[in-house]
């Protein structure tokens, strides 16, 4: 069973006097950088995340982050305008930039033989035509984006094209990546990034990489965070299996400058997920995720489920993201009709166990009166 942890009364007033304390955070460098209280990022987390939850993390002092990776760009603006008109404080404006489907008559033909069984099983047909695929990052949305001037607009799988990032940075957004191995941290500061979010083999969603493309040989975020910081001159966040204060402090004490928190946000009543998801969520153990490109096309850590164990974890011959997610939509709705997550993309970190049930606002709150305590303790052992 879940712990349900009680709202820490007074919890604001308590993390505004400690970061008002000297020395308070032990790394300042987002805080400035962006003007905010706390250095704890909510990860965007592209269809499970709307206005609600960016804009109760940013009420809080952290950095509330809006995924609009499936998103058009008159739906930006106009989540866009819904959060400006909730909160005056920094938001983050997520994207991804991967390379164009590139589609592969063969390989689809294949896979979708690979998947004949269940389509029978189920009674259901397959397509292969993506409804909801999610757009690169492209020149409409730059400029919608330099238009809503957004504090920060940070990429997954790498950085748009050279003129796009220039234009960003010079409307005054700072522009954030995540990079999954030193030699990606090192390509995003050289091609502009005002910060790297080092992502750790842990995280939960898609792997961010871009110029790796070994998934076995992915570093966990103790071993991956100080090499990326020793490597890079930009501040550097730590994303991947960070949960609660414990993990902040343990974080920053690699040398982080900000944590970047996803899974641990997702029992907030704020994520807009499914009573299977969230219950999924509670049932998690340490061993209950995996990495697997067989949902999406791309490498991404979900909670285990059938098609994973019984076709990847990675599989060699998979469409190109996201084909796989159109050509498993019929499966997906018709095993969540039977109450069964057998074909469903349930993003999630290996620290799901951590989860707390608390509004996001309260999390981010707790999170930063957790870890401040840590380092006071830290400094002053009993
Ligand atoms: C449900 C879910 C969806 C995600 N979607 C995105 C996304 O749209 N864009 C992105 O940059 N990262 C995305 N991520 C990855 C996060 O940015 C971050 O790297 C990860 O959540 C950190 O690890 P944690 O889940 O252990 O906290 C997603 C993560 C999760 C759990």
């Amino acid at each position: 069973m879940k712990r349900k942890t009680a709202l820490p009364k007074k919890s604001e007033a308590r993390a505004r006097r400690d970061n008002s304390r000297a020395p308070a955070w032990p790394n300042k460098r987002l805080i400035d950088l962006l003007q905010i209280d706390h250095p704890i990022v909510q990860a965007p987390m592209a269809g499970s995340v709307g206005p609600d939850m960016p804009v109760a993390v940013s009420e809080a002092g952290g950095l509330g982050s809006f995924p609009c990776a499936l998103l058009a760009p008159a739906q930006v603006r106009e989540a866009v305008s819904e959060i400006r008109g909730r909160t005056s404080k920094p938001i983050n404006l997520n994207f991804f930039c991967h390379a164009p489907t590139r589609r592969d008559e063969a390989i689809e033909d294949a896979w979708r033989k690979r998947l004949a069984q269940y389509y029978t099983e189920l009674g259901v047909e397959g397509s292969c035509s993506p409804a909801r695929a999610p757009a690169p990052f492209g020149e409409e949305m730059c400029d919608a984006v330099v238009e809503l001037k957004p504090e920060v607009v940070s990429f997954h799988f790498g950085l748009p094209d050279a003129f796009l990032v220039k234009r960003l940075r010079e409307s005054g957004t700072k522009v954030f990546s995540s990079a999954t191995t030193v030699a990606e941290a090192r390509w995003l500061e050289d091609h502009g990034a005002d910060a790297v979010i080092a992502q750790g083999a842990e995280a939960g969603g898609h792997r961010g990489m871009f110029l790796a493309n070994e998934t076995a040989t992915q570093a966990g975020t103790l071993a991956l965070l100080p090499q990326v910081v020793d490597a890079v001159k930009v501040p550097v966040i730590a994303a991947g299996g960070v949960a609660d204060g414990r993990g902040i402090a343990a974080a920053m004490g690699l040398g982080a400058s900000a944590v970047q928190l996803g899974t641990a946000y997702l029992l907030c009543p704020e994520a807009r997920i499914s009573a299977q998801y969230r219950a999924a969520l509670k049932a998690a153990r340490d061993d209950s995720t995996a990495i697997t490109n067989v949902l999406t096309g791309r490498p991404a850590r979900v909670i285990t489920n059938r098609l994973v164990q019984q076709t990847g974890p990675i599989a060699s011959e998979v469409p190109a993201f996201p084909l796989p997610i159109a050509v498993l939509t019929s499966l997906r709705m018709k095993a969540e009709e039977q109450g069964s997550i057998d074909f469903s993309a349930l993003y999630a970190g290996q620290a799901a166990p951590l989860g707390r049930e608390l509004a996001a606002k309260e999390l981010t709150l707790k999170l930063a009166v957790e870890a401040l305590e840590r380092f006071r303790a830290l400094a002053s052992p009993a």
